[in-house]
């Protein structure tokens, strides 16, 4: 019997909605197999918890963190609480903290009438961005100059490092070996007009297309990109990217597959010297929390990331198929996707599929 300590953060609006949904296909998963079982335990931080402690997190929140086997979370963020202080004191801290410099997100389209675009459908329609996690546009680092005088300047810094660029390529490389789909990484640029950070991207991704002879290479840059995902979505295979394009570009894949209830992430720390942690795309969605309109399957999705992260590809591999199922039936999806149902019974769907597979 093999048990997972889980660390559980709900966070704020629909992100506690869609976690117990994620949950219960766990309980479900570990209910009907003898060899798994999980210990949740739950934390509470988020804009609540700032609104009445004056902190997004415990100070000693990530050596609390650390000794879990992953980490499960919502959605971070609500009005009330400025979105630079909520996320940066929480979900950024986490992913930054522990070193989870690899951003997967699958892009994949499970039922054509999902898909926007005329002439596409589930045949087309099957990336994963490898994006960049911890640094880049997201490094933190800058000021604002002259605060409040005519001459005020903000300044925002981007940090790129040799070691973990070559890293997060490296990782993009692999896993398009892993897919064998057109066994090609295509990378975002902007080199026209970041004249340093792009331009030792591009050169890092020459040398490590080199590396990998046998893997088709091609680079765009982030505005021609965008354009081509939704021109031509069955020529990307692996996509590799900065904090800030895969941030843009993964909301416009999300669209691609249905909606932000279909995005699924992981944020991994490759050498598991920290816990790595498994969240949805999308965020709190104020205006839709606490109505029961929340579309759980990304959270589900995001589930199933970690079940394979953990090694329990079987598994993960039941919950994917479950959500394929649990698509065909229009009427008991969420209102997003055109049904009826509410969050929970597209959670107890999901599930009761499951159970009928054995
Ligand atoms: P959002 O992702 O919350 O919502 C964007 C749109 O998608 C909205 O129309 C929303 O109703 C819809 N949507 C999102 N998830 C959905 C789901 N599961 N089912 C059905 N519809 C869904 O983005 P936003 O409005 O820009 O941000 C809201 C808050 O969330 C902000 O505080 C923001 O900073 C935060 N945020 C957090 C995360 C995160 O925790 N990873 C990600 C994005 C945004
Ligand atoms: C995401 C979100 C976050 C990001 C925000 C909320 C900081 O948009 O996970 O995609 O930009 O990474
Ligand atoms: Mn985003």
């Amino acid at each position: 019997m093999k048990n997972y300590k889980i660390a559980v953060i709900p966070g704020d609006g629909i992100g506690i909605e869609v976690m117990q949904e994620g949950i219960k296909v766990l309980n479900t998963l570990s209910r009907l197999n003898n060899n798994i079982s999980f210990d949740f335990t739950w934390y509470d931080w988020g804009c609540e918890y700032y609104l009445k402690y004056g902190k997004m997190m415990d100070e000693d929140g990530l050596e609390k963190l650390k000794e879990y086997d992953a980490i499960l979370l919502g959605a971070v963020g609500f009005p009330g609480v400025a979105d630079h202080i909520s996320l940066r004191d929480l979900l950024l801290k986490i992913r930054q903290g522990f070193n989870q410099y690899i951003n997967l997100r699958p892009i994949k389209l499970l039922a054509s009438e999902d898909c926007p675009l005329k002439n596409k459908g589930v045949e087309h329609i099957d990336m994963v961005f490898v994006r960049e996690n911890t640094e880049g546009e997201y490094a933190g680092v800058g000021g604002i100059q002259k605060e409040g005088t005519k001459e005020e300047v903000a300044l925002q810094t981007s940090v790129f490092t040799r070691k973990t660029t070559e890293k997060v390529m490296d990782y993009a490389f692999k896993l398009a070996k892993e897919r064998n789909k057109l066994n090609k990484v295509t990378s975002v640029t902007k080199s026209n007009a970041l004249n340093y950070s792009m331009v030792f991207w591009d050169k890092v991704f020459k040398e490590k297309s080199d590396e990998y002879k046998e893997i088709e290479t091609e680079s765009f840059h982030v505005d021609a990109t965008s354009m081509y995902m939704l021109q031509r979505p069955e020529t990307f295979d692996v996509v590799v990217a900065s904090n800030l394009f895969g941030d843009i570009l993964t909301d416009l894949g999300a669209a691609l597959q249905g909606g932000l209830g279909f995005a699924a992430g992981a944020n991994i720390n490759p050498e598991k010297t920290y816990p790595s942690m498994f969240e949805p795309v999308h965020g709190s969605a104020p205006e839709i929390a606490g109505k029961g309109l929340a579309n759980p399957i990304a959270m589900i999705w995001s589930v199933k990331m970690m079940l394979d992260f953990l090694e329990h590809k079987e598994l993960g591999n039941r919950i994917m198929d479950a959500i394929v199922e649990a698509v065909k039936d229009r009427e008991k999806l969420t209102p997003d996707l055109g049904g009826k149902a509410t969050t929970s019974e597209v959670g107890d769907r999901i599930c009761s599929i499951i159970e009928k597979m054995g």
